[in-house]
Parts: structure tokens; C-alpha cells; sequence
């Protein structure tokens, strides 16, 4: 009897396909595809809440599965797997859409963005939102802008003024801005996958790199670097993205529910990143890790060498979103220093 009840539950898995994790064979699967380390990163532990929630609250409908650490695709590939139906959710960051839009070149400006506050005013403003569906002809949605943090540079040698960066390699996101930023600083570009940048760093196949704190921590870069400069030059900011066939392909009360849990945990979790990269940046201070701050006239200085890069991509962003992105930092600057502006 039981060699008869094995041999049928044998039968039975083998007829059926196979449904990882908390899946079932009612559930629509969500491959949800990252990049980042799911503990430690925001849009890791943004993407694990939001799973969790769709599993529980939409159980028996949807199920959503979080791949990390580029163990389905890398952010160079995993668009296209999307747009094949292989893949459903991503959240690349905004410098990895060139392929798709230009109409992101906007964040990867140095020093457009004072902090994430203004970042998350740009994104609600009518310019902001507008962005979302800049990919629909090429059969993109995007969903929700997650923050990751802002920007600082790092080397394997100490980084104090931009005069230092010169004449050394840096490893970059796939992003022509990015790439001019470098280059007014007379360095050397190299774009390279996130998952390779550790050993790219370590073996000095480049000298140097610029992420968030909670990159630089998870991903150990701070330890095969001098030390980290605090230069917040820029913003990492990633869109949740998904194809529109299968958007649309959800019945409209799913996708209701859907796109709401995922608005929720949006609204949570950018309201945590900034404590979120506070505990990288002492993690990495606990660890030994060495970071510079810049007095006023350093900044400046790297704030001078990279201007010009404003006035080449001025035409491609739009100078009119431009406008709008400053007045919105420039509001907000003077709401925190309480001139109410
Ligand atoms: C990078 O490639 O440095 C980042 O876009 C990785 C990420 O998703 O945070």
C-alpha cells in the first residue's frame, strides 16, 4: 500500500511542473529578478517584504519568488528577459535603461539631487511620474521609483580632492553620464557588471568605483579600497519595472491588489532608506573601514570639475526637467534649513 502511495506521488510530481517556494499550481508565478545582496541592500529587503506580503495577502492567486544576487540575470540581460516572458519583475537602477530611454540621464546628473527627500519630490512631480511610462512603446511599465541611497567614490588610493581621481580607472554603470562624470574628472571609465565589480576592484582591473554605502558594505568593496570619499555627487535610484503584456495580462482585481501592496511597501521602505544606508555606512566603520569626510572647499572643488557634464546631456534630459529637478531641491533645501522659502 505505501510502495503504491509513493509510486502515485511519484507519478503525480513528475505530470506536474515545478513550483518553487511557497508557489502552487493555482498561483500566477512573479519571478522577481535582483541584483543586490537581499539582506542588506534596500531593494533586496524591499523586494523580499513585497514577496512576503503578495504570498500571504494574495495567496492561492499570485506568488511572487525574489532571485538575488544576479541569480537570474544580470541587469544587462534581464530586460530582454522580460519583454520573453521569462522574468516579471525587476528593479534596475536608473543609469541601466539606456537601451530602452534616454529620460533618465536626468539622475545620473552629478550633484543634481542635494538628498533622497528631493529625489522623492522629483518622482511625485508631474515631470517625475511622466518618466514611469517612457519605455510603453517598447513594451515597459514602470511601476514604482525605489531609492537605493546616494553616491560616494572610492579608490585604492585616498580620494581628497577630484585633482586625486586623475589618471585612474573606475568601474561604472552602463551610463553615459556616469562616463563623463568620470572623464571630467581625468579619469578612465569602465563599465562593468555589479556582480563582478568585487574582484574587478580586488585584482586591479580598476582602481576605483562609486555606489551607496549599503552597496559598498554588502559587497565588501571597502575592503579592497583605501577608503571611501563621502561625496553624495549622486543618486542611485532604481525603477520597478514589468512587461505590459503581462500586465495586462492580470485579471483587473488581482492586478488592483497587486500594484496596491506594491505601492505600500514603496512608500514604506523609501521612508527607511535613509536609516537603512546609516547602518551600512557605521557597518563599514565597525569593519574597519576607512571614510573621508570633505570640508566645504573640497566639495566644492568636486562639484566644479564635474559641471561641464551638465551642459553636454542639457539637451537630451530637457533643460524643462531640469528646471523643475532644481527648483524642487533647491524648495526643499530651504524648507530643512527652515527659511521657508
Ligand atoms: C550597480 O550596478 O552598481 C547598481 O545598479 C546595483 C544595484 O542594483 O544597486
Amino acid at each position: 500500500m505505501k510502495a503504491l502511495a509513493a509510486a502515485l506521488v511519484l507519478a503525480l510530481s513528475a505530470a506536474l511542473p515545478a513550483f518553487a517556494g511557497p508557489c502552487t499550481p493555482s498561483d500566477i508565478v512573479v519571478k522577481f529578478a535582483t541584483v543586490v545582496s537581499a539582506t542588506d541592500n534596500p531593494k533586496g529587503i524591499a523586494a523580499q517584504i513585497f514577496a512576503d506580503r503578495v504570498n500571504r495577502e494574495m495567496a492561492g492567486k499570485v506568488c511572487v519568488i525574489v532571485y538575488p544576487d544576479s541569480t537570474l540575470y544580470d541587469d544587462d540581460t534581464v530586460l530582454q528577459a522580460m519583454l520573453q516572458g521569462d522574468v516579471q519583475l525587476a528593479a534596475p537602477s536608473l543609469s541601466k535603461f539606456e537601451a530602452f530611454t534616454k529620460v533618465f540621464r536626468l539622475f545620473d546628473l552629478p550633484f543634481l539631487f542635494t538628498n533622497l527627500a528631493a529625489v522623492s519630490a522629483f518622482e511625485a512631480s508631474p515631470a517625475g511620474a511622466k518618466m514611469k511610462n517612457a519605455m510603453l512603446s517598447r513594451g515597459l511599465t514602470g511601476l514604482e521609483f525605489w531609492h537605493s541611497g546616494m553616491k560616494q567614490f572610492s579608490a585604492n588610493r585616498p580620494l581628497v580632492w577630484p585633482a586625486d581621481a586623475k589618471g585612474l580607472k573606475f568601474r561604472i554603470q552602463p551610463s553615459d553620464v556616469i562616463a563623463a562624470e568620470i572623464r571630467a574628472l581625468g579619469a578612465q571609465p569602465q563599465s562593468i557588471a555589479f556582480s563582478d565589480v568585487y574582484s574587478a576592484l580586488k585584482t586591479g582591473v580598476v582602481d576605483g568605483q562609486e555606489n551607496t554605502w549599503s552597496n559598498i558594505y554588502a559587497q565588501k568593496f571597502y575592503k579592497v579600497q583605501d577608503g571611501i570619499t563621502e561625496t553624495n555627487h549622486g543618486v542611485l535610484e532604481y525603477l520597478v519595472v514589468t512587461s505590459t503584456d503581462f500586465l495586462n495580462s492580470l485579471p483587473p482585481a488581482i492586478r488592483r491588489q497587486f500594484l496596491s501592496i506594491l505601492h505600500q511597501v514603496t512608500v514604506e521602505r523609501n521612508a527607511a532608506v535613509t536609516q537603512v544606508e546609516a547602518k551600512s555606512r557605521a557597518a563599514i566603520l565597525a569593519a574597519g573601514g576607512h571614510i573621508r569626510q570633505l570640508t566645504p572647499a573640497e566639495r566644492a572643488a568636486w562639484v566644479k570639475a564635474m559641471q561641464p557634464v551638465w551642459a553636454e546631456f542639457r539637451a537630451d534630459v530637457g533643460p524643462e526637467n531640469i528646471a523643475a529637478a532644481q527648483a524642487i531641491d533647491k524648495r526643499l533645501a530651504a524648507q530643512t534649513r527652515g527659511d521657508g522659502e
